[in-house]
Order: structure tokens, then sequence, then C-alpha cells
């Protein structure tokens, strides 16, 4: 089956157009101060963190990695630097050029896909890890939740859709080996994370953890990222405190709560396909 990579435009402007923004804007909050992006990614590195952790439990320290909708890069180099090999699919030529640009870790390999096919064999991954990417084939155009940047400039979208998200489940089952997980960061979310389950269940996985990472209106969050001295703080400790605030959300946040902000937030999902 083939797919057309241009319905994967982020509400009819295409990834291509910021894919030379930077290692961070290009990928997470495009019109975003350069806090916000840090403890973003902050939020990101925590997740990839747990993924590592549930694999090491069950005695994996390495394996093969399917970065699936790679973008610039950012997690490849991660999952490298910590010893994995990792295959990045993604549907944007830009983006790819500029995760080489970036660098790429020796143990690494890109290519462009259709959006759906995963150019590798049955059962040959260890882990998926997918950040920020499979809403796109789930909410229709026009919702609020896949506008990255500031909802309120953007224009609403006529671009086509056709929807993929449970055609890319269940291509993740192929590929993935049994007793492997996914481990998918769904950010900037405004509907109820139950959404997101069925279509995985359907394909034969195991939902393992539904989890909060983020939320963009969070008292905890706009502290950080308002607090004055944060100028004077290198951006690596910037990235720490985004990923101390994921930490406080992942163990105590209910995802499931109505009393919250009815705002954005970051999802965690754990998937696990059932050993044969
Ligand atoms: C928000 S960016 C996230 C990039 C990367 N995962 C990260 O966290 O840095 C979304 C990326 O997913 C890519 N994308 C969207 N739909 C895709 C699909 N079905 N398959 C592969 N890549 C996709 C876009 O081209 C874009 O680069």
């Amino acid at each position: 089956m083939h797919f057309d990579r241009s319905r994967f435009d982020h509400r009819g402007l295409p990834w291509s157009d910021i894919a030379d923004k930077g290692e961070l804007h290009a990928v997470l909050c495009r019109q975003g101060s350069e806090r916000i992006n840090l403890m973003m990614h902050g939020a990101t590195i925590f997740a990839a963190k747990i993924a590592l952790a549930i694999n090491r439990i069950r005695g994996r320290k390495k394996g093969v990695v399917l970065d699936f909708g790679c973008g610039v890069g950012r997690v490849v180099r991660f999952f490298g630097s910590k010893g994995w090999s990792v295959i990045g699919t993604e549907v944007t030529m830009e983006m790819l050029s500029a995760a080489h640009k970036f660098g790429l870790p020796q143990a690494a390999l890109v290519a462009l896909t259709d959006g759906v096919n995963i150019p590798v064999r049955d059962q040959s991954v260890d882990m998926i890890w997918v950040c920020g990417v499979l809403k796109y084939g789930l909410f229709k155009p026009g919702s609020a939740c896949r506008i990255i940047g500031n909802p309120v400039d953007d224009e609403p979208s006529t671009e086509p859709f056709v929807p993929v998200y449970r055609d890319i489940a269940k291509e993740m089952y192929r590929v993935l080996k049994p007793g492997g997980f996914i481990v998918d960061v769904e950010m900037w979310v405004d509907a109820p994370p139950d959404v997101f389950i069925p279509d995985f269940e359907e394909a034969g996985f195991v939902t393992k953890q539904v989890r909060i990472l983020r939320r963009y209106a969070g008292k905890l969050e706009r502290k950080c990222q308002d607090w004055r001295n944060w100028r004077r703080l290198p951006p690596k400790l910037v990235t720490t405190a985004g990923q101390l605030c994921a930490a406080f959300r992942f163990w105590f946040d209910n995802p499931r709560s109505e009393v919250c902000d009815l705002n954005f937030r970051d999802y965690l999902f754990i998937w696990s396909k059932p050993q044969a």
C-alpha cells in the first residue's frame, strides 16, 4: 500500500518549511522562547530515560530502536549516545537533511518513508520510540491540538486528511519483536488519553502505562518558565528543570483527572507486544 506523504503536513504548513528553525524550535514550539523549548526537551529526555529503564528492567541494555518520525534527530542522538542502534523514519526530507546537519551517531540510519510503511523486516526491532507524531494521523485538520506553537495566531487548515493512526499501529505490531515496547509521547494534546488507546489494543498491544509529562498551563511549568533568574542558568539546567517537572507529573498527576485545567498536555503511553 502506498501513502501520500503530503498528507502529513502540519495544518497546511509543510514540516519542510520549519525544518531549519533549529534543533528544538523545528520540532517543539516554533514560536516559543528558548526556555520553553528547553523545558519541553527536558520532558522528552525524561521519557526517553523511562524507555531505557523499562528495557533495563527486562535485562536489555542495548538493542535496535526505531524512532518513528525522528524529525531533526534530537532523540536519535540521545539513544545513540546510550549505545543503541537507531533507525529513524521521516516523511519530510528537509527534516532528514537537518538531522544530518546536526550530526547522527555512527550506528544510526534514517530513511524517508510514506508515513505508514516501515522499511524493516517483521519482528526486527527491540523498541519503538515516537514523540510528537501520531496525533497527526488521528485528529482531523482544524483540531486545536494539531497546531504547534500559538493556536490563536494560526489559521484553520483546509488540508486533506486520511486517518492513518490505526494503520501505523498495525505496522508497528509487525516490526516490533514480541516482548518489546512502544514508548509514545503525544505532545500538545487537549483530548483525553483514552482516544489514543483502542487502535493500539486492537492491533494486539497491551497498554502498560498512561501518564502525564507536562501541562502547558500547569502552575509548576509556568513557575519554572517565568522565573526571572532563569536567564542566568545554562541551558543544561533548564533542560534538567524540564525533566524534574516531567518526573513530578509522571509520578503524581492523574492523566484522567477532571479537576485540572482543560488545557494542553503531553502524555506518555507505553504499549507492550505480548510474547508469542
Ligand atoms: C513534532 S515533530 C517531532 C520530531 C521528533 N519526533 C522529535 O521529537 O524531535 C513531528 C515530525 O514527525 C514527522 N511525521 C509526521 N507524521 C509522520 C509519519 N506518519 N511518519 C513519519 N514521520 C512523520 C514530521 O515530518 C515531523 O518531522
